[in-house]
């Protein structure tokens, strides 16, 4: 769709120019991004809410607003700089880095420039007008920034840069720079041993999320339009469990359903595992309780004995592998279900509300995961009878785009 740009891209990232123009480039570019783009963002926001804002927390306007503006002008800059220096280019279209730069700030994500820019945004929002203005335009920006990256900006570097650059997309996040502060923390929190150091994955081709686990939390409940914590207590609260018996959460994340399971459960012995080393150092940090244990390991391969479980739960989770490892998933949690144990799976699946389906539709194309569209198009109601298990039935649904399905180990 958007090829013949990338190309014209890549073919301007050719042409040689001299230090002079490209600064001119440069000042241009600032000039507009600076200037103009933020305003395309703000006042649109403005119009579109009036007077509205959030209440008691608009008192934090002004120190929020100071702050996030010289945050994002320091980090844009740095980041213009190390391009300069060590790229020896601008991040205007028409004069490029001729080198790729995985140093300095993009060290710590690979859109460093894109990351300040938001936060001058939100910054300069909350200083003009109002704190939910501010959010609105922060909200716009990042649509189009992230589009525009995916889309196009990526490619362009994949043709440019090659290996080079999907190794350096692989190792770094993509927009928000918490793996600096993950890095230097991270010793102190991995699994159940806090000396011990988890690798930051399992291998797998599931889609293992390694540097969101800093702001997982935070970002859930937005996800969900809001519903996380009622759909984690809803689920805890499907099954009665005799004492003495264990559960099982399969990519768990930081453990928002286990912690919910555990506290609902207080006699069973519950297990949160996930292939994300970061992930499993949170939620063990964070969730870890007398009843409630957290461990590194795949959905796909189970280090678990055959039948030694009563309830397996899984929110979240089978939209992140493809469909090869679903089933495979699905069979190993048969194989440690106890015969007559629970499934319990939430995931997204058919869309049934307007905005689910957008909200599906988006992802899909956002982040190219065609595991979404196949949870979208009912895979897992094919899949779970498949893999051994009977009566399944729909018992919950939620934020228009997540069901609930639970069936029973034949
Ligand atoms: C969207 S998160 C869901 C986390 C949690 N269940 C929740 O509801 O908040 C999906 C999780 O699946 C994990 N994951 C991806 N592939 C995996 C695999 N093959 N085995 C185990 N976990 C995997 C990711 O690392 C991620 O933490």
């Amino acid at each position: 769709m958007f090829e013949s740009l990338i190309e014209k891209l890549v073919v301007k990232s050719r042409v040689a120019h001299s230090r002079r123009k490209q600064l001119r480039l440069l000042l241009l570019d600032e000039a507009f991004f600076l200037l103009i783009a933020p305003w395309l963002m703000i006042l649109p926001a403005r119009w579109l809410l009036g007077t509205a804002d959030l209440g008691g927390l608009e008192g934090l306007r002004i120190p929020l607003g100071l702050g996030c503006l010289l945050l994002g002008l320091s980090f844009s800059l740095w980041a213009v700089r190390t391009q300069w220096v060590l790229g020896e280019g601008t991040p205007s279209l028409n004069a490029p880095p001729t080198r790729l730069v995985t140093s300095g700030p993009y060290r710590c994500c690979r859109n460093p420039i894109q990351f300040g820019a938001l936060c001058y945004v939100f910054g300069l929002g909350a200083l003009c007008f109002s704190l939910a203005s501010a959010l609105l335009a922060l909200l716009a920006g990042t649509l189009v920034g992230i589009a525009y990256i995916r889309l196009v900006e990526e490619r362009e570097l994949a043709i440019r840069f090659g290996e080079e650059y999907l190794d350096y997309r692989r190792r770094t996040p993509f927009l928000l720079p918490f793996s600096c502060l993950r890095r230097r923390s991270f010793g102190s929190a991995a699994g159940d041993d806090p000396t011990q150091e988890l690798p930051d994955s399992l291998p797998t081709r599931g889609r293992v999320l390694v540097h969101a686990a800093a702001i997982y939390d935070a970002v859930q409940p937005l996800v969900t339009l809001g519903q996380e914590s009622r759909l984690n207590r809803w689920l805890a609260g499907q099954v009665d469990l005799p004492a003495g018996a264990r559960v099982l959460d399969v990519g768990c994340g930081t453990g928002l359903l286990t912690e919910q399971l555990a506290s609902h459960q207080q006699q069973a012995e519950v297990i949160g595992i996930d292939a994300s080393g970061p992930m499993i150092a949170r939620a063990s940090r964070c969730r870890q309780t007398g009843n409630c244990r957290f461990q590194q390991a795949l959905g796909e391969d189970l280090p678990f004995a055959d039948a030694s479980f009563d309830l397996v739960t899984s929110a979240l989770f089978f939209h992140h592998v493809d469909r090869e490892l679903k089933l495979r998933s699905l069979q190993e949690i048969a194989r440690v279900l106890k015969p007559g144990g629970i499934l319990l799976v939430a995931d997204m699946d058919r869309p049934y509300t307007r905005l689910g389906w957008l909200m599906s539709w988006v992802a899909w194309k956002l982040f190219r995961q065609p595991e979404i569209k196949e949870n979208m198009d009912g895979l897992l109601r094919e899949l779970i009878p498949a893999a051994g298990f009977s009566g399944l039935r729909e018992i919950g649904r939620f934020s228009g785009y997540i069901r609930v399905l639970h069936a029973w180990r034949c």
